[in-house]
């Protein structure tokens, strides 16, 4: 039995509970995830906006044992201790450059965010969970992805699957095995002008 994890989570005022139960765990079980789940995760990242319709985020995954150890290299020594026993490691990419202008795209970052945190929330909905992380080498992913890094910013590598039982974790990262809070809402949005 994987142990309950309660989310102590209170919203400043009524939201939906999808926001609420997104969180981010490490200790994750290593059952695979069905070809229909994963076809799901990348179909709610897929109907993100963008700008111009653009759609200039690019998801490269890795569910074999063979690529999620190839993935796994690139990520820093912390991440992963836990993020390789996670059935999929994804790296998140955004295009530069608008694919019909060829000019910079400044908002590539922005809508690449949009469709991660789609993945992310869909995740929940199958009873799964998405860790993001910025802990990994650009160029040791670059080399491991295959891609040009003037074509393509890697924004941030996502584990997903099934919480598991976090005594298979370290101490520090047991002890923050639960879900964060937040900054008041006060601090982060307001009326007008600063
Ligand atoms: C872009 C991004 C990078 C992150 N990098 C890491 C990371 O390298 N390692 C890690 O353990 N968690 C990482 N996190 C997870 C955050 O620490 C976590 O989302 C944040 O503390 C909020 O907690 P919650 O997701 O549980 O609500 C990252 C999250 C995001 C969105």
């Amino acid at each position: 039995m994987i142990p309950q994890i309660p989310n102590e989570r209170v919203p400043e005022v009524e939201v939906d509970a999808i926001f609420t139960d997104r969180w981010s765990p490490r200790a994750f079980s290593d059952e695979p995830l069905s070809e229909e789940q994963i076809a799901t995760l990348f179909e709610a990242a897929r109907w993100a906006p963008s700008c111009f319709n653009d759609q200039p985020w690019h998801f490269r995954y890795a569910v074999s044992s063979d690529d999620r150890a190839r993935f796994s290299e690139a990520l820093v020594e912390k991440n992963q201790q836990w993020a390789q026993h996670a059935p999929m490691l994804v790296f998140v990419l955004a295009r530069k450059h608008f694919s019909k202008s060829e000019k910079p795209n400044r908002h590539a970052v922005f809508d690449a965010g949009a469709a991660w945190m789609s993945l992310a929330l869909q995740a929940r909905r199958l009873g799964l969970y998405a860790h993001g992380m910025a802990g990994f080498s650009v160029n040791k992913a670059a080399e491991v992805l295959n891609v040009s890094l003037d074509e393509y910013e890697i924004m941030a590598a996502v584990a997903v699957g099934r919480r598991d039982d976090p005594s298979k974790l370290s101490d520090d990262q047991r002890a923050n095995e639960k879900p964060n809070g937040r900054k008041p809402s006060a601090e982060v949005a307001g009326e007008g002008s600063f």
